[in-house]
């Protein structure tokens, strides 16, 4: 039987996950793919964790170099989070041979190319799955079974956080801060939740997905990113009435060459499949130019869901007489502008409010003609001398929309323009 001795750096959500299914699931891993995984050492500041999993304190401690020295660990896999100490531990293990497996998108996604190129000096892999889309098998999607096609767009639900915030307000009227606590307490938001409500973490993951999907570095300063903080449970509300559900997205799309990559909250038909997805669930949707529409759904964040990938990970690198790198250059050279499309074009719902006098929807659709977008359709409710009226635009680009809400915020019976949310079909 090989034997393959793995270290675990951090036993925090992912960590303990990871561990609960190394240890539970030790003889059917054996038996099942032939390779005994055994837990050589542990990385993890807060012994407390340590006792809550029955971990064996005799291999805890905080010191690297506990790691390198051992020649019986392989494998090291790891859940910190945050740039540091955790590239410069995985460089050091790389060089050393050993090879890594991370759950850490933010990291990952801005130092993939120095990870690489520390395995490649030692001969060592480096493994990712867990780093999108919690437990959903997106990544070994991309790279083992996608190779009869040319990927036209990938559009998903990956912040788990952010879509259980979003669908207790719609689904149950919760107020934000009340769902983003609970997100929190469950182990789904990370440390700091910026990182999920202002859509970095979507950003850090699509970066890695489309570069994958696209064979092109997609750095995540190609990225537009936009975050659900400014979303008020109104906007969900009038959305519903109108039939549109309201998610988070990563989308990206290759088109004529160029590559769209983008972040923001968007409404979907309430009856696309993405609309279904709730809570922590995420769901990735793959159009291949051959095999058409795939669609994976799961958990994208939690202890044993992201588990389930780090494990999978292990054993799949355990397995590798030579691992696989990169389908693209992937260095420090600076990606050139060229090869993206920034001013993407959407279908909009734009919230004003006006003062209710004679005029102020002809001005406004005057400031919106200027630009060349159409409208749609229109609905108003008027309070007292106010009224709120929701124009739904067609298809138009970003920039024209950027315009004409600057000439439309001008026009002096516009008290303010308080929501602007893209409409993807
Ligand atoms: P946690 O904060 O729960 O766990 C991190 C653990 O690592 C903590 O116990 C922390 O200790 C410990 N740690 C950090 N730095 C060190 C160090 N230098 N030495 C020793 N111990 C250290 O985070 P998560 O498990 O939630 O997330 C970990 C990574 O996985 C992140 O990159 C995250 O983005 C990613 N991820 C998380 C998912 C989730 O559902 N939570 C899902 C998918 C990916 P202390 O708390 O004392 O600092
Ligand atoms: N904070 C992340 C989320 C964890 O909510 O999706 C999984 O990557």
């Amino acid at each position: 039987m090989k034997k393959v001795g793995v270290a675990l750096l951090g036993l925090g959500t992912v960590g303990g996950g990871t561990y609960k299914i190394l240890t539970k699931n030790r003889d059917d891993i054996k038996k099942n793919y032939g390779v005994d995984l055994e837990i050589r050492h542990i990385l993890e500041k807060d012994m407390s964790k340590v006792k809550a999993l029955g971990a064996n304190p005799d291999i805890v401690s905080c010191d690297i170099n506990n790691i390198l020295k051992d020649p019986e660990i392989k494998i090291v896999a790891e859940f910190f989070g945050g740039i540091e100490p955790a590239k410069s531990f995985l460089v050091q293990c790389l060089l050393a041979g050993k090879s890594i497996v991370t759950a850490n998108k933010e990291m990952f996604s801005q130092y993939w190319h120095e990870l690489e190129s520390a395995a490649k000096k030692g001969k060592a892999g480096v493994y990712f799955e867990a780093s999108c889309v919690g437990g959903v098998p997106v990544i070994r999607t991309l790279t083992e079974s996608m190779q009869g096609n040319n990927i036209k767009c990938i559009m998903g639900i990956v912040n788990g956080t952010t879509n259980y915030i979003l669908s207790k307000m719609a689904d149950e009227g919760l107020e934000y801060e009340t769902v983003l606590k609970e997100a929190q307490k469950l182990g789904y938001a990370e440390a700091n939740p910026t990182a999920d409500v202002d859509g970095y973490d979507s950003m850090y993951k699509l970066s890695i997905l489309s570069s994958l999907a696209f064979h092109t570095k997609v750095p995540i300063d190609k990225i537009y990113r936009e975050g659900i903080s400014n979303i008020s449970k109104l906007d969900i509300e009038y959305g519903k009435k109108f039939g549109y559900t309201l998610k988070l997205l990563a989308i990206g799309k290759k088109e004529n060459g160029k590559i769209e990559a983008r972040v923001h909250p968007a409404f979907i038909p309430s009856d696309h499949p993405l609309a279904a997805v709730k809570e922590s669930f995420n769901a990735v949707h793959i159009v291949g130019d051959n095999v058409g529409d795939i669609m994976l759904y799961g958990r994208g964040a939690g202890d044993l869901p992201t588990g389930s990938a780090i494990v999978s990970d292990i054993v799949f690198a355990s397995l590798q007489s030579k691992h696989k790198y990169s389908s693209f250059k992937n260095n420090t050279d600076k990606v050139s502008d060229r090869g993206f499309n920034k001013d993407f074009q959407c279908e909009y719902y734009m919230r004003l409010t006006v003062k209710d006098v004679p005029g102020v929807i002809a001005s406004i659709s005057a400031k919106l003609a200027k630009f060349k977008i159409s409208i749609n359709s229109i609905q108003q409710k008027v309070e007292g001398d106010k009224a709120s009226v929701i124009f739904m635009l067609h298809r138009t680009s970003e920039s024209s929309v950027k315009k004409a809400v600057e000439a439309i915020k001008e026009v002096d019976t516009v008290y303010s323009v308080d929501a602007i949310i893209r409409v993807e079909e």
